[in-house]
C-alpha cells in the first residue's frame, strides 16, 4: 500500500517530499530577536526529522510584537544576518525545506518565557506597552493593551511586508502568517477581543479587514512561485467566540487574497479558554475548510502516531499534518513513521546507512 502521508505535495512552485511538517515552535532563546547557536542546533536537528518542511518559530515583525524577551524577530539587519546563518547551516545539515512564520503578538506580548511562569512581565523585568484592537487585557492581571490607531495599522502592515522581504533575502522556501493563538491578527478576528466601533470591528467582514490587508500587502511582495500560507483559528472554544463557520469564511477570503494554504489550529484568545484534549481535535475543522474553501489545508494538534497522521491525509481531512511536541520527543519522527508505513524519506548521505536496510537486516537476523 502506498502511504498518503509520504506522497509528495506541491504548494505554488515548491515541491515537498511528503506531507509531514514540523510545526512552528518558539524557543524563547533569541538575543533581541536574533537567532543564535541554540537555533542552529535545534533547527539543524529538525532538518533531518524526515519532515518535508520545517516552519521556523513565530518570528516577530517588530520589537514590541515579540511574545517574550527571548522570541525571534526579523526587524533589524542583525536579526536577518543571524537567521541567514542558521538557515545556511540547515541547508548543509539536512533535507527539509524551510518556511518561516511571521508574527505579531499583540496583547500577548511582553510575557515571561513559559519556564519563568508564562504570565505578563513584572515591572522589574523590562515590560513594554502592548497593542491590540481594543483596550482589553488577555486575562486577569495581564497588561492593558493600547488600542491600535491609524499609524499603528500602517506601521504593523509595513513591518509584516519588511519581515517578508527579509525572509525572501534569507532564502526561505515558504512564508506563513501567524493568524492564530490569540496574537494580534486573531485578536482582530475574534469578537471576544475586538470591540472596535470603526471599520475594523463589528461583523466578521470588518474584523477580517486588517488581517486581510496584511495578507494582500505581503502577497504583493512574495513571488507567486513561493507558497504563502496562514495559520488560523478553527475555533475559539468559547461561547460567543470564533466558530468553524467563521474559519471557513476567513479561509475563502484568504484564498481570494492569494494565499496558497491554510493551517488549522485553534484556541488561545483568552487566558481561560481550553482546547479539547482529543487526538487530532482540529482535523474535523480542517476537513470542512479543505472541502468548502477549496484550498490546500494543513492541520495540527495532538497528532502523535504515524497511523493517526496517515489516516488524516488518506481520508482527505487535510493535505498536510503538522507536529510540534511529538517532534521534540522524537526528532526523527518522520524516519520512524516511514519505517512503520513502508515508505521512504530523503536522508543526507552521512546518515544513509541508518536506512531501511538496517531494519530489514536486523529483522531477518532476529
Ligand atoms: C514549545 C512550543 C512552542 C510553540 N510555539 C509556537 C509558535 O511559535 N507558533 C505557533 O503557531 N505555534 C506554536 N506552538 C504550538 C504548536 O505549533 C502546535 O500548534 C501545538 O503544540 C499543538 O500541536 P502538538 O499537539 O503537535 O504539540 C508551540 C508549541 C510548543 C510545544
Amino acid at each position: 500500500m502506498t502511504s498518503a502521508l509520504f506522497s509528495p505535495i506541491r504548494l505554488a512552485d515548491l515541491e515537498l517530499a511528503n506531507r509531514i511538517v514540523v510545526s512552528p515552535m518558539c524557543q524563547y532563546s533569541a538575543d533581541d530577536g536574533s537567532a543564535n547557536d541554540w537555533h542552529l542546533g535545534h533547527l539543524g536537528m529538525l532538518a533531518n526529522s524526515g519532515a518535508g518542511m520545517v516552519i521556523v518559530e513565530a518570528t516577530h515583525v517588530e520589537r514590541l510584537g515579540r511574545i517574550t524577551h527571548g522570541c525571534l524577530g526579523l526587524y533589524t539587519d542583525d536579526n536577518e544576518a543571524a537567521l541567514a546563518r542558521v538557515l545556511a547551516h540547515c541547508r548543509r545539515a539536512g533535507t527539509a525545506k524551510f518556511g518561516i512564520q511571521i508574527a505579531h503578538a499583540g496583547r500577548k506580548a511582553s510575557s515571561q518565557r513559559p519556564w519563568e511562569g508564562g504570565g505578563p512581565l513584572k515591572p522589574d523585568a523590562d515590560p513594554w506597552q502592548t497593542i491590540a484592537p481594543s483596550a482589553l487585557p488577555f486575562g486577569e492581571n495581564w497588561h492593558m493593551p493600547r488600542a491600535l490607531v491609524a499609524e499603528d495599522f500602517t506601521r504593523v502592515r509595513n513591518a509584516f511586508v519588511q519581515a517578508a522581504e527579509r525572509a525572501l533575502r534569507i532564502g526561505f522556501d515558504a512564508i506563513e502568517l501567524h493568524y492564530a493563538h490569540g496574537y494580534l491578527a486573531h485578536e482582530f478576528l475574534s469578537p471576544i477581543s475586538n470591540r472596535r466601533k470603526d471599520e475594523y470591528g463589528g461583523p466578521l467582514a470588518a474584523r477580517m479587514r486588517f488581517p486581510r490587508e496584511v495578507a494582500r500587502a505581503v502577497r504583493a511582495v512574495v513571488p507567486k512561485s513561493m507558497p504563502l500560507g496562514a495559520r488560523i483559528t478553527g475555533s475559539d472554544w468559547i461561547e460567543g467566540g470564533l466558530t468553524p463557520d467563521d474559519a471557513v469564511a476567513f479561509s475563502k477570503a484568504l484564498k481570494d487574497d492569494g494565499l496558497d494554504y491554510i493551517d488549522v489550529s485553534s484556541g488561545g484568545v483568552i487566558a481561560t479558554a481550553r482546547n479539547p484534549p482529543t487526538p487530532g481535535y482540529n482535523a474535523p475543522i480542517a476537513e470542512r475548510i479543505k472541502r468548502e474553501a477549496g484550498i490546500a489545508t494543513r492541520t495540527v494538534g495532538l497528532i502523535v502516531t504515524p497511523s493517526q497522521a496517515e489516516a488524516i491525509v488518506a481520508e482527505g481531512k487535510a493535505d498536510m499534518i503538522a507536529l510540534a511536541r511529538a517532534m521534540l520527543d522524537d526528532p526523527r519522527w518522520g524516519w520512524h513513521a516511514a519505517r512503520d508505513l513502508d515508505a521512504e524519506v530523503p536522508r543526507v548521505p552521512q546518515y544513509q546507512r541508518a536506512g531501511p536496510k538496517l531494519w530489514s537486516g536486523a529483522l531477518k537476523r532476529a
